[in-house]
């Protein structure tokens, strides 16, 4: 059964441009540059600055006692000496349904919002809170599992549903609820008022181009789903990976051939454990308090296979994919201007899909690699064109990252590209149900002609471990201390939200220099 369905890539692109009014003459005219932030805010030049992070932050109604707002509170206890915050996506579980942007997003992270009551399409911060779109973010939902999901929400908590019903009426529409909520979505501007918007907020001058002047308690959009802004002399770069995280079409080859064939063979094996799971979840009675867990244990395995299930099935798709080569090309440049820059000491980058990672359900999934795949294209280019030495320092000097359920770092050694020797840094542990390592791996291999290579690995894991009545969960935010100095210096900090034992331990991991 498919509950939720993911557009074809392209879809998402031309949907994302249109509710931006990306590259109208009004924007161009102007020399508008639709990707870039200034950050008015006074502190944006001091080169010793703070900033959280997390993602994933959407639970959903069947975790106990609500882990988001646990780590919400973490992050509130922050806010006054951090300087901004970036969430990594998945913002609002399952499919970034409209109705759940008030129990999912405005109220856990209440501290930060600015006129909380006033619905998702005014969402204003109260300091720079800079987002990028996780999958669940651009999910639709058929009209007829939207009804469904609201005719059983009455009984939810008598019926052993296979699923968590954290659902609206539809789905986000290719992102539409997301881009209502967060991006400057001009697209139902009249020409007039357009203009009157851009004289009022695009303001700032970044390198000789005007752009999205971000000011806290007044105007927090960001002007695209992947942007740059600079602070403290470091150049962030946000991506959106949803629209490279597909293979290239390969369906006329014969290996492509092959490959389709073995998806579909993995396809029917899914079904079959499908219906194996569901046979014994019916066998539960969610009134025995000691079959609750299970019941959430099979509600996560089940999930875990309908989204193995729709990763094949948009592999399948294949004449439909086109990778957005265009955001790629974009981040190429930006990449090499900031590496010509004397201005700049450092470059972060953060997505949503994490290139590496050893946590167990998406380690190994075909987007990682292929997000990974895609991220290594560039920076090789990058390389070629900048002739550094990258043992001396690699092109990024920090990458951040969710999608993978726990709070990872992650070293890369030589990888044979230019994504070596870079410090990865995933907190996917932000509400979401938490999961586990691989149980005997704590490195990422490659086959490299024709040999297995290590090509990561993992110096810091936390997610869900122990069984039973043992099982421990954190959840997590990172504080990020960016120290002066070229290249700079960062002291991470994990915060952590444990449930174990039925109660909860709020406690500080012991921070880490990078
Ligand atoms: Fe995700």
């Amino acid at each position: 059964m498919k509950f939720v369905f993911d557009s074809p890539i392209p879809d998402k692109i031309t949907a994302m441009k249109q509710r931006v009014r990306w590259q109208d003459p009004l924007f161009v005219s102007r020399r508008i540059n639709q990707t870039q932030i200034h950050i008015d805010d006074p502190q944006r030049d001091n080169p010793r600055f703070s900033f959280l992070f997390t993602g994933d932050t959407g639970y959903t109604t069947y975790q106990r006692n609500n882990p988001q707002r646990q780590v919400a509170q973490l992050m509130g206890e922050q806010q006054e000496e951090i300087n901004f915050i970036l969430h990594t996506g998945d913002v609002v579980y399952q499919v970034g349904s409209k109705e759940y942007y008030q129990p999912h997003f405005i109220t856990p992270y209440q501290e930060f919002i600015v006129g909380k009551e006033l619905g998702y399409q005014k969402i204003t911060f109260d300091r720079p809170f800079l987002l990028v779109p996780g999958n669940h973010d651009y999910y639709n939902l058929p009209v007829f599992y939207g009804l469904l999901a609201q005719g059983v929400k009455p009984f939810r908590r008598f019926l052993p549903l296979p699923f968590a019903p954290d659902f609206g009426l539809q789905g986000s529409n290719d992102g539409n609820t997301y881009a209502q909520a967060f991006l400057d979505y001009t697209l139902e501007l009249t020409p007039e008022a357009l203009t009157q918007h851009l004289e009022s907020h695009y303001t700032a001058k970044f390198q000789g181009e005007w752009c999205l002047n971000y000011q806290p308690y007044r105007f927090t959009r960001l002007p695209n789903r992947y942007y740059s802004f600079r602070y403290g002399g470091i150049d962030f770069f946000a991506l959106d990976s949803n629209t490279f995280n597909a293979p290239d079409p390969q369906i006329n080859s014969p290996e492509g051939v092959k490959i389709r064939q073995q998806l579909r063979n993995q396809l029917q094996e899914l079904d079959w454990q499908y219906d194996q799971l569901i046979a014994k979840f019916e066998q539960l009675d969610i009134a025995v308090p000691q079959q609750q867990d299970l019941l959430a244990d099979y509600q996560r395995q089940l999930q875990q296979i309908r989204n193995k299930k729709q990763d094949i099935s948009r592999k399948l798709q294949g004449d439909k994919i086109a990778i957005d080569y265009e955001q790629l090309d974009w981040f190429k440049r930006k990449l090499i201007s900031s590496w010509l820059d004397p201005q700049v000491r450092g470059r972060i980058l953060y997505l949503h899909h994490s290139p590496y990672t050893t946590e167990s359900t998406h380690g190994k999934q075909p987007e990682t690699l292929e997000v990974r795949y895609h991220l290594r294209q560039v920076l090789n280019e990058v390389a070629q064109i900048l002739k550094k030495p990258l043992e001396d320092r690699p092109l990024l000097d920090l990458v951040l990252s969710s999608h993978a359920h726990c709070l990872e770092h992650l070293y890369t050694n030589d990888t044979g590209s230019a994504d070596s020797y870079i410090n990865w840094l995933i907190c996917g542990a932000g509400g979401n149900s938490v999961r586990r390592q691989y149980s005997n791996s704590t490195v990422v291999t490659e086959q490299r002609s024709g040999i297995k290579q290590q090509v990561a690995e993992s110096r810091l894991f936390l997610g869900s471990r122990g069984e039973g009545m043992y099982q421990k969960k954190s959840y997590a935010c990172v504080r990020i201390d960016v120290h002066p100095g070229d290249p700079p210096k960062f002291l991470i900090r994990p915060l952590i939200a444990e449930q174990a034992y039925h109660n909860w331990y709020h406690y500080q991991l012991d921070p880490f220099i990078l």
